[in-house]
Order: structure tokens, then sequence, then C-alpha cells
């Protein structure tokens, strides 16, 4: 695989989902994929949509909310054009916490504009209570295999 090819970005309030990005990242190059990991702040629409494979790792906060640095991103995709995602293969790892009503909403939200905007999902989502670190890491390992096949 070529120059960056792997798009991580993390969306969070207290790091958590951000530690989880970076250690996805660290996987991604053993497995001699180029990523480049960004806050949800730093994306743009373009940065997503030009982008042939794409991890989302986002936490959720308030009463199901976006986290702050997430926010905008989140509603630039939700008002952009149909099929403005088409080509980006993409999947969504989603942090949570049981105990609230709203468990892992923004995750939720992520997994489905993506596909509604033509994306191509490549692994189920997967919604991570507290406790998440060796489950979170086989996921992240499955869908770097699944994301290495896209052509
Ligand atoms: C004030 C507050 C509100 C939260 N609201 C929700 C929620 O609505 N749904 C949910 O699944 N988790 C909720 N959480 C749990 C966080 O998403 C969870 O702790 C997550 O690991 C934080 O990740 P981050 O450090 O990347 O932001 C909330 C946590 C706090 C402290």
């Amino acid at each position: 695989m070529g120059a960056s090819n792997l798009l991580l970005i993390f969306g969070t309030e207290t790091g958590n989902a951000e530690e989880l990005a970076e250690d996805a990242g660290r996987i991604a190059r053993s497995l001699d994929i180029h990523p480049t990991v960004m806050d949800m702040e730093d994306a743009s629409l373009g940065d997503l949509s030009s982008s042939k494979r794409l991890i989302v790792v986002c936490s959720t906060w308030g009463e199901g909310d976006q986290p702050v640095n997430a926010q905008d991103l989140y509603d630039s995709v939700e008002e952009s054009e149909d099929g403005s995602m088409e080509g980006v293969n993409f999947a969504v790892l989603a942090l949570g916490d049981t105990a609230f009503e709203f468990f892992c909403e923004s995750g939720k939200e992520w997994d489905v504009i993506l596909q509604k905007k033509g994306g191509n999902r490549v692994n189920e989502r997967i919604d991570c209570d507290l406790d998440y670190e060796d489950y979170a890491e086989d996921w992240i390992r499955t869908t770097l295999d699944l994301l290495k096949e896209v052509k």
C-alpha cells in the first residue's frame, strides 16, 4: 500500500478516543498501512470524502451528544450532498458507557450518516462500554485487515 492510505479521525472530550485512534495508528503501521491520525476538529469534509479508507473513533457526551470537537465535522457531513462519501470505505468504533440512556449515540450517528452519504461499511460498528481495551483492539485488527483488502 502506498503513502498515507488510511484516515483515522477521533472525537473526544477526555482523550479516550484519541488514545484508541493512536493505538489503531500504531497497529496499522505494524501492518504496513500508512495512517493519518486526526482530531475531528482539524479534519474537513474534503479530507473524509477523499479518503478511500476511514476509521471513525468517537465518544458520546451530554445526553447522546457529539463531543465538542466532533460536532462541526458531523454537521458538515450531514449537510453535504448525497453521494459525498462514495468511494469511502469506513468503519466506526463508538465509545460510551451503558450507564447512560443514549449509549454510544454519537458513534451510531456517524455510522448511519456515512452510509447514508454513500460510504461503504467494511465492518460492523463496535459499541464500547468502559472496559474496552481488549475487544476494541480485536476489532481494530479485524477492521484493518478488511481495509487492507480494499483495492
Ligand atoms: C458528563 C458525561 C456524559 C456522558 N454521556 C454519555 C452518553 O450520553 N452516552 C454514552 O454512551 N456515554 C456517555 N458518557 C461516557 C463517555 O462517552 C465515556 O466515558 C467515553 O469513554 C469518553 O471518551 P473520551 O475520553 O474519548 O471523550 C458520558 C460521560 C460523561 C462524564
